[in-house]
This record gives structure tokens, sequence and C-alpha cells, in this order.
């Protein structure tokens, strides 16, 4: 049985006094170092120079500094760059200014599970592993709820350590939705995994196959876009507010038989042998050595294969469809933005979408015209 900790389980007290380093000021370093600085902790914040992180970092009311001038200050230092960079900027600037007494925090487990940071026995090394993307981190800080996270603890020298990682997952917002005990290898080998087979690799690949299965039998690239891509999301909201059987209860029979029938055919045995081959790469450490191996020669596949995408059809005929659907990016902006803007400030700022794009927008968000109002649809189920 999982252990699951919760608002009540946790104390802030436990970062009283303390200053906590964000080192890195990207995708989760954003996320978790407002959402703390919004929860009463002292936070301060390094990021290198030069790109838009930077500025960002000040634009929120942060002074960047070098991730070794950070170290020296802090109290518990969370490492928040990029898993390839962690091992060189930890020898560099984190390992000559650590103390002992002093917190090692990260959010995924890679750097230290495959060895590429050795801390010192001197100081306590934790994780919080939000199982979501920091902007979602942030946008769900701000309206009360939270993402939920993973909790390890990889080396205690204070006896203490558990509680200063659960004061860190509570600052972030991750205990009001729950935060599960795990360890650094259980964390990066399950995660590597669901990037892989499922979240980004999986799900990919299907929607790259389906996509090219339409269009060579001849139907239209923009319909396949849509049946393939867009209404995925639709369909993976239902699964997260109510699982899987509660998606089905939402979509017609046929969809249904299709799904129970059919999807079996597509995601076979063979498939699942796959999975179990990369989760034993994974599991062996072969992935990351080849994966440690690619990005010291320069990443020569890396760049190759993203190249090579960027081109697919699939990406030209979604470029041109998304430039009609603005308000899809704009709800993606929202949703990374923390300001809590006042609503008729937010409408402002959202761009102006032509009649027949209100009308579409309304009809997908069930909404229908009633006289000159727009009224909500009575709908039990959607089809898929
Ligand atoms: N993405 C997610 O939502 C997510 C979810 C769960 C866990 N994680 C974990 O969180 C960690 C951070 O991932 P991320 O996706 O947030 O990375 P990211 O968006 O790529 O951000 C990394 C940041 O670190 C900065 N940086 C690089 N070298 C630095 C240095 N020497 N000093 C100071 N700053 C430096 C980068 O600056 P530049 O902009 O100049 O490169 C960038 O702003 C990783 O361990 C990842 O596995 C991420």
């Amino acid at each position: 049985m999982a252990t699951i900790y919760y608002d009540k389980d946790a104390d802030l007290k436990a970062l009283k006094g303390k200053t906590v380093a964000i080192i890195g000021y990207g995708i989760q370093g954003r996320g978790q170092a407002l959402n703390l600085r919004d929860s009463g902790v002292k936070v301060i914040v390094a990021q290198r120079p030069g790109g838009p992180n930077f500025d960002l970092a000040k634009q929120d009311g942060f002074t960047p500094l070098s991730a070794a001038e950070a170290t020296k200050k802090a109290d518990v230092v969370i490492l928040l760059a990029q898993d390839m960079l962690q091992g060189d900027i930890y020898r560099e600037a984190i390992a000559p200014n650590l103390r002992p007494g002093q917190t090692l925090g990260f959010s995924h487990g890679f750097a230290v599970l495959y060895g590429l940071i050795k801390p010192p026995k001197n100081v306590d090394v934790v994780m919080v592993a939000p199982k979501g993307p920091g902007s979602l981190v942030r946008s769900q800080y701000l309206e009360g709820k939270g993402v939920p996270a993973l909790v390890a603890v990889y080396q205690d020298a204070s006896g203490k350590a558990k509680a200063t990682a659960l004061a860190w997952a509570k600052g972030i917002g991750a205990t009001r939705a729950g935060v599960l005990e795990t360890t650094f290898k259980e964390e990066t080998e399950t995660d590597n995994f669901g990037e892989q087979a499922v979240l980004c690799g999986g799900a990919s690949a299907l929607i790259k196959a389906g996509f090219e299965t339409l269009v060579e039998a001849g139907y239209q690239p923009e319909l396949a876009y849509f049946e393939c891509l867009h209404e995925l999301k639709l369909i993976t909201d239902m699964f997260w507010a109510s699982g899987i059987q509660g998606m089905r209860k939402r979509v017609s029979d046929t969809a249904k038989w299709g799904d129970i029938h059919c999807g079996p055919r597509i995601i076979d045995g063979q498939v699942k042998a796959h999975m179990k081959q990369l989760l034993d790469e994974i599991q062996s450490g072969q992935f990351a050595k080849e994966w440690v191996a690619e990005h010291k020669a320069g990443r020569p596949n890396f760049t190759r294969l993203m190249e090579q995408d960027e081109q697919h059809q699939i990406e030209q005929v979604g470029r041109k469809l998304r430039a009609m659907m603005p308000w899809i990016s704009s709800d993606v902006r929202q949703q990374t933005s923390d300001r809590r803007r006042p609503a008729a400030k937010k409408l402002a700022k959202r761009p102006r979408l032509s009649k027949q794009a209100v009308r579409w927008r309304a009809s997908r968000q069930g909404l229908v015209r009633q006289g000159s109002r727009l009224v909500r649809r009575k709908l039990t189920r959607s089809r898929s």
C-alpha cells in the first residue's frame, strides 16, 4: 500500500528561517520558485544569463545569481537545470561550495541514480518530483489546487530530510493533491518508462501512425489531424477526470465497441513486449548510458530526429489549423501565467476571434445560442 502525504502531514516550519536556492529558472524552476515564495519561503534563484529565462526571473522579482553564489547563500539547494547539465553544474559550482548540513534537492532522480552526481555523506539529499509540467504546478497552485508529486529521501544526514522534503512539497502545493513516497530508483525508472512508452514516445508515435494511415488512404490531412491529434485532448481530459470507464460512459456505443473490441488489436502483446524491452534497458542502465553518450557527442541523433519530425506533414497541417484557433495557445498561455488578473483585464488580453471562431468554440464547449444568449447544452454524452 502506497504512503501518500497530504497537507496535514507536512509542516512549512521545516523551512522557516532557511533560504531555498532554485538552480535553473526553467519550466519547473519558475513554477516551484514562485509557489515557494508565495508560501512564505525565502527563495533565491540561480539562472545562467543569455537566455529568456534570465529576463523572466528578473521580471518575476528575483535577482538571478550564479549557481555557485546561490549555493553559498542557501540552506536548501534545489537543482532544476536540465538533467544532462546537472553533473557539470554540480561539479563546477555546487560541490566546491557545499557545506555540511545543507540539503540538496532534485525533481528527478536521473543524475543521482546514474552517478552523474555523487553527493558527500554530510548533506541531506531529497527529491520532490511533481507529476506534471511546471506551468501546471504554478497554475494549479494559484487556483488553490495542486499537482501530485513523488517524494524520496536518498540520504538523511540530519535526521530531518523527510520533514524538509515534505515542507518543500507543501510549499509548491503538491500536498494538496497527494505526495507519494518512493525512492530515487523507482521515480527515475518509472518516469523514464512513462515518457518513452506512454506519455511522450508512445502517444506521439500512435498519433503519427493514425494520421499517416488516414492520409495514405486518401483522406484529407486536415481531417486526419482533427481526428488523431486535436480530439485526443478531449478524450484524455475525460480519462483524467474519471478514468477509462468514465471516458467510455461519455462516448457513443459505437465508440465504446471500437475501443474495447479493436483497441487491443493495436496495442497488442507485441507492443507490450516492446514496452518490457524498454523497461529492461532502463533498469539495466543501458538507456541512461546511451543518452549520456548522445549528449556528450553533441546530440547528433537527437538533432536529426527532432528536425525530421519538425518537417512531418502533421506539424505543417497542425500549424495552419492551430493558427485558426488562437484560443488554444492563449489558453495554454493563461495556464502558465502567474498573475491573477481581474477577469475583465484577462478577457481584454484574449485574441479577437471571428464570429465563426466564436460559434465553433461555443459548440465545442457545449454551448448553444438561444436568442442573443449562449446557454449550456444539456449533454450527457459526447461523441468520440
Ligand atoms: N519539465 C517539467 O515540467 C518537469 C517535470 C518533472 C520533473 N522535471 C525535472 O525538473 C528538472 C528541470 O527540468 P525543466 O524541464 O524545468 O528544465 P528546463 O525547462 O530546461 O530549465 C532548466 C533551466 O536551467 C537553466 N540552467 C542551465 N544551466 C544553468 C547554470 N549553469 N546555472 C543556472 N541555470 C542554468 C536553464 O537555462 P537556459 O534557459 O539558459 O538553458 C533553464 O532555465 C529536471 O531534473 C527535470 O527532469 C521537469
